[in-house]
């Protein structure tokens, strides 16, 4: 827990200025030192308010997103990247339409690779993040099991980009968007523990008291596998943005 930097705020809001404030210094000094930078991403409910205040900054604060590239942790295998659920088109709404980021420069897992392309699929992933020059920094949330990406409890240290079967706490917590759990895909394709650990900053950030018993779990509880989220806590460079009742068992 030492090395973990936790910022607690009154809400959301006020917390995802300071991480978008990060992410704009950094998106300025690449373009200064003329590389792009590289942002791995996240979905889900979490990061919402972090998108909106970078579209603010796009929109009200010139900030271009013109250098960068962007990685997304995951994405759910069977899912066509314009069904209303995918991540993809997700992305597309929350973020990648309302901001100047060239759409080539913007990579998710394909949820409709066919099944033998499957293992190569997730190497020229991992190939794509080394090619870029690795992640610059990550934004994670983290699931009620402990996943980060959709890296359940069980999940290596080391694990690497591949296809996962989806928790079923995971599978319930999504139903409400797909309309029922039936509708819900069993399974995903997830950067690993291992390629998350392996970018130089990684932003974990969780909202409300539904969240507070498994960021004690994982920050102060052992590190292991059960809990694939505690992993950061060996990471050199890691921030928590938290609200109030997200924060309610960190002590
Ligand atoms: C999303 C992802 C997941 C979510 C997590 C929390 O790309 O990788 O790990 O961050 O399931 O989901 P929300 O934010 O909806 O509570």
């Amino acid at each position: 827990m030492s090395r973990i930097d936790v910022r607690i705020q009154a809400s959301a809001e006020e917390a995802v200025r300071e991480l978008a404030g990060e992410l704009r210094e950094l998106i300025r000094r690449c373009q200064d030192e003329g590389r792009r930078a590289v942002l791995g991403l996240a979905t889900g409910r979490t990061p919402l308010p972090l998108y909106s205040e970078l579209i603010r900054l796009h929109r009200e604060e010139e900030l271009s997103f013109r250098n960068v590239i962007t990685f997304n942790l995951d994405e759910y295998l069977g899912l066509p990247p314009d069904h209303p659920q995918s991540y993809r088109s997700f992305m597309r709404e929350q973020f990648f339409d309302h901001v100047d980021i060239d759409p080539e420069c913007t990579h998710i897992p394909d949820g409709m690779v066919p099944e033998e392309e499957v293992v190569a699929h997730c190497e020229a992933y991992e190939r794509a993040i080394e090619e870029a020059g690795g992640i610059d920094l990550q934004i994670l949330g983290i699931g009620r099991t402990g996943h980060i990406g959709f890296n359940e409890p069980g999940s290596p240290a080391d694990s690497r980009t591949r296809r996962v079967a989806l928790d079923e706490m995971t599978r319930s917590d999504a139903a409400p968007a797909f309309d029922g759990l039936a509708k819900v895909p069993t399974e995903a394709i997830t950067m690993g523990c291992g390629t998350i650990l392996a970018a130089a900053r990684l932003r974990l950030m969780a909202w409300g008291a539904n969240k507070a018993e498994i960021l004690r779990k994982a920050f102060l509880g052992p590190v292991t596998a059960e809990v694939p989220a505690s992993f950061l806590q060996e990471h050199e460079d890691v921030r928590l943005f938290l609200d109030g009742p997200a924060a309610g068992e960190m002590d």
